[in-house]
């Protein structure tokens, strides 16, 4: 078979916070499709979604009710693959309507079309993991966090008026910040996956923040131009 060349693989994370914030969710989530069809039909792309406020919901109800960590990860991942579930439908074929149960599956769906749409994939990570485990395996060219900040601050800009928001950071320095600032447990809200950050640090792959709202600056960010927001590398 001739050595084709392969377009470089782009991996979105799409923090469930994003994905759900109870304000004209549908029409966000119906340009975003629009959006990642367009993009993914250029180039291979795999986007993971989270679970955000519904997960952490229900990941209560289970506490309340007694399920063990592993357990409530599965809840967390049920809601993660419902929201998976949703944007793939909406973006349509060839785009898998359900979404890939491990990151072998996604890999394989990626060969036959793009975009690919996951939620979780087993206990102990977040879909950040999940984006993040994917883009090695891939080598992907760079891998886009849209979150629900539009940067990564220096101190929390909620607590503190002073925060200044940190444009470049290499990955030694913002590992060490993941591993500071992260927990472990079922639902947590973290910074960023500390899967994720170990994973990524290590082939030091080319990581973009970017709030998740502002698609145009999203676009930017996932197509490798300039875009506001935080620039790991
Ligand atoms: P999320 O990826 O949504 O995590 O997964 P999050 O920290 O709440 O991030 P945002 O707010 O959406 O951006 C929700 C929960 O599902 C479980 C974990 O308990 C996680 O906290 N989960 C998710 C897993 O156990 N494994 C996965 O691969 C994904």
């Amino acid at each position: 078979m001739p050595n084709v060349p392969v377009r470089p693989t782009t991996v979105l994370s799409v923090g469930g916070s994003v994905f759900r914030t109870g304000e004209d969710d549908v029409r966000y989530l119906g340009r975003l499709a629009d959006l990642l069809r367009r993009i993914g039909r250029r180039r291979p792309l795999a986007v993971t979604v989270g679970g955000g406020r519904t997960a952490r919901e229900y990941i209560s109800i289970g506490r309340e009710l007694g399920l063990t960590e592993i357990e409530l990860d599965e809840v967390g991942i049920d809601v993660t693959r419902l929201h998976a579930r949703l944007l793939a439908g909406r973006i349509g074929p060839p785009t898998p309507s359900h979404p890939p149960a491990t990151l072998a599956q996604a890999v394989l769906e990626l060969r036959h079309g793009s975009p690919v749409v996951l939620g979780g994939t087993e206990p102990g990570h977040t879909t950040d993991g999940v984006a993040a485990l994917l883009a090695v395996r891939l080598r992907a060219a760079r891998l886009v966090n849209a979150t629900n900040v539009d940067a990564l601050y220096d101190r929390d800009p909620k607590l503190d008026a002073k925060a200044r928001p940190i444009r470049r950071i290499a990955w030694p320095k913002f590992r060490e910040m993941v591993h500071e600032q992260s927990g472990g447990h079922a639902g947590e809200q973290f910074l960023f996956d500390r899967l994720a950050a170990d994973q990524l640090a290590r082939v030091r792959l080319p990581t973009a923040i970017v709030f998740g709202r502002d698609l145009p600056n999203l676009e930017k960010a996932m197509t490798g131009r300039p875009f506001l927001g935080t620039e790991i590398f």
